[in-house]
């Protein structure tokens, strides 16, 4: 069964990529730089290309021993896994007693910890990957850092919940400890809230704010500039228009791509050795009007080439989204079996089946959020900016949507296939501006994980358990109720290991240079009350570990222990592929 469904996508997948792919041959480069650089839409280093299977571990820095982090480096690197995006920024408003942070951003002033619990530790995990040969993603700022004062309305699948978040700083009556969520590391909305401003998007547009952040980058930046470990800088993790702090209505997409600009190139004046990126979650704008536009006659080699293939040098227009989105269901639609087919209301024209009415419900809803430039940022525009290295996309179909749903697919197959056509079209725009493009992180979540998931606009787990201790806490701080925790949410385990081997293909064969999962998990750590590594912090009650070794943190993404679970062997697998072609 699992078998069939595989093998009957990938010919999904080849159908949709013959038209779409480039055959491209391993090019020797003559500079054989030990940083990372590009060339066309490939990775180098050391002169060779360097296609990449990567995971992330934002908690790596909020790890409590060395010993810790050399464990992970070497669990992961075990995997033959070469890349590792993590956090490079924590930021807190009041200086906490324990864990580690960067960042003190309180009343208008910032300042820097540069202590053991501060940027040592990011020198550590610098230090440690050099040894490993790991390259390290580093990532300056995050778009979301809910807090108490943001009133949060969540909504997965439908199901609502309104809930007040916790305050970042409150870790004694919080329901996570401090640096346990991705999202609780600090971010752009500290520096919004501590300069007393009112709206997100001052933080791209307001000069202070922008001297604020470009003053930690500028410490940040040159403090690696000469480590070959550092993957390449990214400005922020899923920049936009708004957060839990709402927009302004005057924030359009171009705003998030000017301060993109300005700061690629703060950095680049900084660092030329290496490669800036974007970090958003690839949402695009076919309508918006571009301060980069790709240029017209490409110019490299590569692009040469890409331009005898029509569909790729075509530009990503909405008339093309909708007429391609079209094809694919008319063809998912042929691979039916016939009573299937004639069950629906096409037609049947000179015996060929014409699926009408799916055109129809297609057209009707237009390019989708993804598309459109409702999600307040146009990746497309950002590739474009001279100084942005390569492009960046994410994959969470938990949280997002990538298009309209295939009447003829089950809910599953939809999420497999509009994950794929993603990875494709990200491909096929890299192709476009003759930039690498990565996929910095995709993750489904399953049932076994459905009790950690928190989204990354909230702090609360809307699937937990009412017996966990850590939610009903936080339910009791909440002004609505909490969502039925009897709902089941999530994918199984093997739909999970299904998604994650096609996308992974997916990105492989449409020329995506990277690809990076989310989220490692590592377990025998070291723990410290009131840490993101706290003892006995389990809210699954499934851990094996003891009272004093403790598990990664896990916002729902996290795969589970070492060895434990066939998402290490998928990405084993794809590690392979990678460096065999
Ligand atoms: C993985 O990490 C554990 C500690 O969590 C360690 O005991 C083990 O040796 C590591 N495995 C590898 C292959 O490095
Ligand atoms: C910021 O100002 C408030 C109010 O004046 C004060 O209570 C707080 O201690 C200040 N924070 C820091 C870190 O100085
Ligand atoms: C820049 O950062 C340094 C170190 O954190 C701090 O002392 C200084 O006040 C900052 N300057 C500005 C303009 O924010
Ligand atoms: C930390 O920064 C301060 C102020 O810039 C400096 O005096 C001190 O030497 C630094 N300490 C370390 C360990 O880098
Ligand atoms: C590139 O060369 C350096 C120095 O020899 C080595 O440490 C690193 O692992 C190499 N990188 C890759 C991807 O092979
Ligand atoms: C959040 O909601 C509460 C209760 O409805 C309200 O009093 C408060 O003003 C709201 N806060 C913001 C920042 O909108
Ligand atoms: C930018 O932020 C600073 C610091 O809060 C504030 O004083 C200034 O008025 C803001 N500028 C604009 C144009 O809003
Ligand atoms: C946002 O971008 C628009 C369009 O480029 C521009 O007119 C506007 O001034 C920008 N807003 C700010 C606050 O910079
Ligand atoms: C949080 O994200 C969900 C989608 O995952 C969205 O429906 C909701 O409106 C978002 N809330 C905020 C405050 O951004
Ligand atoms: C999902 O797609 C596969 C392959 O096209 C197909 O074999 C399977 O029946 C589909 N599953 C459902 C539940 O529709
Ligand atoms: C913890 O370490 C022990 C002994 O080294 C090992 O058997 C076990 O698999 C490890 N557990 C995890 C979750 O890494
Ligand atoms: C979980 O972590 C919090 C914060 O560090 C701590 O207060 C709490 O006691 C921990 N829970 C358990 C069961 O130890």
């Amino acid at each position: 069964m699992q078998l069939s469904l595989t093998k009957a996508l990938t010919l999904l997948v080849c159908t949709l990529l013959s038209s779409a792919t480039v055959p491209t041959k391993t090019v020797k480069r003559a500079d054989s730089s030990q940083f990372v650089t590009t060339q066309g839409s490939k990775f180098f280093v050391n002169g060779s290309e360097f296609p990449f299977i990567g995971t992330n571990a934002y908690w790596l820095q909020a790890l409590n021993e060395e010993q810790d982090i050399i464990n992970t480096f070497s669990n992961i690197s075990a995997l033959g896994i070469k890349v590792v995006r993590t956090w490079a920024f924590n930021d807190v408003t009041e200086i906490p007693e324990t864990g580690t942070w960067f960042q003190l951003i309180a009343n208008g002033t910032t300042s820097i910890n540069n202590g053991t619990n501060g940027l040592q530790k990011l020198d550590m995990i610098i230090k440690h990957a050099e040894s490993f040969g790991i390259y390290v993603l580093l990532t300056l700022t995050n778009n979301w850092s809910p807090s108490a004062t943001d009133n949060l309305t969540a909504s997965i699948d439908g199901l609502k919940s309104s809930v007040q978040s916790r305050a970042v700083v409150d870790t004694f009556n919080s329901s996570r400890p401090r640096n346990f969520l991705s999202n609780d590391y600090g971010g752009m909305d500290v520096y919004v809230r501590q300069f007393g401003l009112k709206t997100h998007d001052e933080f791209y547009t307001n000069q202070t704010l922008l001297n604020a952040f470009m003053n930690y980058t500028t410490q940040i930046v040159t403090r690696y500039v000469d480590s070959p470990a550092v993957l390449a800088w990214e400005l922020a993790n899923d920049a936009r228009c708004n957060s839990s702090v709402a927009a302004s209505p005057g924030c359009v997409a171009q705003n998030i791509t000017q301060w993109h600009s300005t700061v690629a190139q703060h950095i680049k004046s900084l660092d030329p050795n290496h490669l800036v990126s974007s970090g958003t979650q690839g949402f695009l704008c076919t309508g918006c009007q571009k301060l980069f536009p790709r240029p017209t006659s490409p110019a490299q080699p590569s692009a040469r080439a890409v331009a005898g293939r029509r569909s790729v040098a075509k530009p990503l227009t909405k008339e093309r989204i909708i007429r391609e989105r079209n094809e694919q269901w008319k063809r998912t639609r042929a691979l039916l079996p016939k009573s299937q087919q004639e069950s629906g209301e096409g037609i049947r024209v000179r015996g060929r089946w014409i699926s009408t009415p799916t055109k129809r419900q297609s057209d009707s809803q237009g390019v989708g959020s993804a598309f459109d430039g409702s999600q307040g940022v146009d990746s497309e525009d950002i590739l474009g900016i001279p100084e942005i290295g390569f492009g960046s996309f994410q994959l969470f179909p938990d949280q997002n949507s990538y298009g309209p749903d295939d009447p003829s697919l089950s809910a599953f197959n939809n999420t497999l296939q509009t994950g794929i056509n993603w990875i494709t079209t990200q491909g096929q725009i890299a192709q476009l501006f003759d930039k690498p493009v990565s996929l910095l992180g995709f993750g489904l979540v399953t049932q076994t994980n459905a009790p950690d998931f928190v989204p990354f606009n909230s702090t609360v787990a809307p699937f937990a358990s009412d017996t966990s201790t850590a939610v009903s806490k936080a339910s009791s701080t909440s002004s609505a109720s909490s969502a039925n925790s009897t709902q089941t949410f999530g994918v199984t385990d093997s739909e999970q290991d299904t998604a994650y081997s096609s996308w992974l293909d997916a990105g492989i064969s449409s020329g995506v240079s990277g690809l990076i999962q989310y989220q490692w998990s590592q377990g025998n750590l070291t723990t410290q009350p009131d840490t993101a590594i706290s003892p006995n912090n389990d809210t699954t009650g499934e851990s094996s570990n003891s009272d004093t070794t403790g598990e990664s943190p896990n916002d729902g993404y996290s795969i589970q222990g070492v060895g434990e679970d066939t998402v290490q062997s998928i990405l084993q697998n794809a590690v392979q592929s990678v460096s065999s072609t």
